[in-house]
């Protein structure tokens, strides 16, 4: 009887051996294969989440392209999939109509449709887009600015990190503007609705990282301001006037717009509006002798004191102006004010006037225009 339960005990370990052989040879690698694969998903799965969010995203993006000829192209209101993890706590709710008194965040923009895009700059795209019925424009950086494109050209398609560097400069410039449009709120600059800057900096080196929403405008060329009548040409540049002039005398500093354009320019409700200040600053020349306060040979009647060009800025300012606007205030003037709009365009030229002044003057053009 013992010999038999012996026997019987054999039997069954040498069944379990072979069983493990067996399972060892069969199912080992198989195992060593998903583990190789799962180890960095779990590593870095919010990573992965976002970024298949993110994916998802200029998806519908390349969709709202190749739908581009329809009129009206609505994608659905998650079309904005920021990584809702990483997204600041959600403010006390209140209403889009209450939209004065209070800044949209990210909450809000996730429930915005991007309708189509309006603009691209060097470092951002602009899309029309509907919150709440209302038409907004988002100002985001993406793959295809020539910003960021060329960097990636540069760094190529193996590090992946040098390739998130990329995004660094570009959602910085994004940065500095949505604090200057808070700072320097004025009628002649584009009203920020609100912004949504996520939380973890791992994913600043992507699209969308930054996102601000600002108000929607008309974009301008100058061909399109030619062909407007007269007065409207002379209230643009009013507008524009009163702009230096704010941005003259702020707070922060006497700011200088670097590479003034016209197609930085919108027109809401009929005023003309500064949309892009990612490249104004407000910092003057430094000096040691006046010399260092001219442009080029020109000298701008600046001088040198405490080792700055005080006042420069504005005197490049108004440069610019007359540059990209003389045409524009001089074209078809009516032959009664003919002689004084001469006039003033000439004392601009020379810059013996300030944005303020002119400002002034062409006020009592305006209204003997209208009499
Ligand atoms: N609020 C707006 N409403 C309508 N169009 C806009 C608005 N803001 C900007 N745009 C358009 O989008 C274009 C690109 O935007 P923006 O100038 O801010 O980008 P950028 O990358 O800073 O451009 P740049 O390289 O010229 O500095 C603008 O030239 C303008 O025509
Ligand atoms: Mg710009």
């Amino acid at each position: 009887m013992k010999t038999k339960h012996i026997w019987r005990l054999l039997m069954l370990l040498f069944l379990l051996t072979i069983l493990f052989v067996v399972e060892s040879i069969l199912l080992l690698p198989i195992q060593w294969n998903t583990n190789s694969q799962s180890r960095p998903m779990a590593k870095s799965r919010q990573e992965r989440e976002s970024k298949i969010e993110h994916a998802m995203f200029r998806h519908k993006l390349i969709q709202a392209k190749r739908n581009r000829s329809k009129n009206s192209l609505t994608i659905d209101s998650t079309s904005l999939h920021l990584p809702k993890h990483l997204l600041p706590p959600k403010k006390a709710n209140t209403s889009f109509s209450n939209i004065a008194s209070r800044m949209l965040d990210c909450e809000d923009v996730l429930e915005m449709s991007l309708v189509k895009r309006i603009g691209r700059g060097t470092t951002k795209e602009v899309w029309k887009a509907t919150y709440q019925g209302k038409e907004v424009a988002i100002k985001m950086v993406s793959h295809s600015v020539a910003d960021i494109k060329m960097c990636m050209n540069r760094v190529g398609n193996q590090d992946r990190e040098e390739q998130r560097r990329c995004y660094i400069f570009a959602n910085y410039k994004l940065m500095k503007e949505i604090s200057l449009l808070m700072d320097l709120q004025h009628s002649n600059i584009i009203k920020i609705l609100g912004y949504c800057i996520l939380q973890d900096e791992s994913i600043f080196g992507d699209d969308h990282s930054i996102v601000s929403v600002v108000e929607i405008g008309d974009r301008l060329s100058k061909r399109k301001v030619m062909n407007m009548p007269w007065s409207q040409r002379i209230q643009f540049s009013i507008d524009v006037l009163t702009l230096l002039h704010h941005l003259e005398t702020s707070s922060i500093g006497s700011f200088l717009l670097a590479d003034f354009k016209i197609s930085q320019m919108v027109i809401v409700n009929g005023t003309m509006k500064l949309a892009d200040l990612d490249d104004i600053a407000p910092e003057e020349t430094n000096c040691t002798q006046d010399s260092h306060c001219h442009f080029g040979n020109r000298n701008l009647g600046v001088q040198c004191s405490s080792s700055m060009c005080h006042g420069r800025n504005s005197k490049l300012n108004l440069l610019s102006f007359f540059e990209k606007f003389h045409e524009i205030i001089l074209k078809d003037v009516p032959d009664t004010l003919e002689t004084e709009v001469k006039a003033a365009v000439k004392k601009l030229e020379n810059l013996q006037v300030s944005s303020g002044q002119l400002v002034e003057i062409f006020k009592t053009f305006q209204r003997k225009f209208t009499k």
